[in-house]
């Protein structure tokens, strides 16, 4: 495996636009849970419960199971090395861009500055009636839903629910850097949702190799995968990063 992320150090150092594709996976080293697999949310939670349409008709019930699975897990989280792996990687002027399908900051606070987040983020709340966006840190939500100080209506966690288009800043930003990519790194993901999966499978298209960094096989790995390094992100990336820089 050295040798194969010898290989890899040397290809990202001879490219002109390296990205990176980030799933749960990278975050799991945080302690947090992954969706899928055996230890997935969706094992333990009805993804029902994200989607718009339930939690338009029944706030506080969803809000009930958004506390748990995202803010009880999210409080104290922290960046793993591999978070801070990326950020070094972009600050080295390897790495022009992290495309993410988290939501929990992680990437942000490891330090990277271009993240383009294709699923939003759990620190904003947003009212879906007036638009109001608030700072989720603002709110003591174990109890009672965070309402709107306009209108007293039940705030909106600010990641896409399923049945909620991506954000299109979010989606033009990742398309135009799968294009331009030349290497794409997937980290942690099963590449099992739409549209976010277009992404990696986009960069594929246009050129780029494709470097899956992952314990398990995925439907990447099949697809579009050129070199699999079959391990988890932060023992991967740390030794990457000692044979980039
Ligand atoms: N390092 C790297 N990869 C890991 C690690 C680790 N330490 N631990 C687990 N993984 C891998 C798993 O093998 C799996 O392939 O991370 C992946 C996690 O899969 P999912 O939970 O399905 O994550 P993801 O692909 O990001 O899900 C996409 O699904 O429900 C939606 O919006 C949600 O953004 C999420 C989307």
């Amino acid at each position: 495996m050295k040798n194969l992320i010898e290989a890899v150090a040397k290809l990202i150092k001879n490219s002109n636009h390296t990205i990176a594709f980030t799933g749960a996976g990278i975050s799991v080293e945080s302690g947090i849970p992954p969706f899928r697999g055996e230890t997935g949310l969706w094992g333990k939670y009805n993804p029902e419960v994200l989607d718009i349409n339930f939690f338009r008709e029944n706030p506080e019930e969803s809000w009930s199971f958004i506390r748990e699975i995202f803010y009880d897990f999210f409080t104290d989280t922290k960046p793993n090395p591999a978070h801070y792996m990326l950020a070094e990687m972009e600050k080295r002027g390897v790495l022009k861009s992290i495309i993410t399908q988290n939501i929990d900051n992680l990437h942000q606070e490891a330090g990277s500055k271009t993240v383009h987040e294709f699923h939003g983020n759990s620190k904003t709340l947003i009212c879906l009636k007036c638009g109001e966006q608030y700072s989720a840190s603002e709110f003591d939500f174990k109890t009672i839903s965070p309402k709107c100080k306009n209108d007293g209506e039940i705030l909106k966690p600010d990641f896409i629910f399923f049945g909620e288009g991506i954000p299109p800043e979010a989606y033009k930003n990742s398309f135009a850097e799968a294009e331009k990519a030349d290497i794409c790194l997937v980290i942690g993901s099963t590449g099992e949702v739409m549209p976010a999966s277009l992404v990696p499978q986009t960069a594929k298209k246009t050129g780029a190799i494709i470097i899956e960094i992952n314990p398990e096989k995925t439907a990447f790995t099949q697809q579009i995968t050129d070199i699999h390094l079959k391990g988890k992100a932060g023992e991967t990336l740390t030794v990457l990063g000692n044979s980039l820089f």
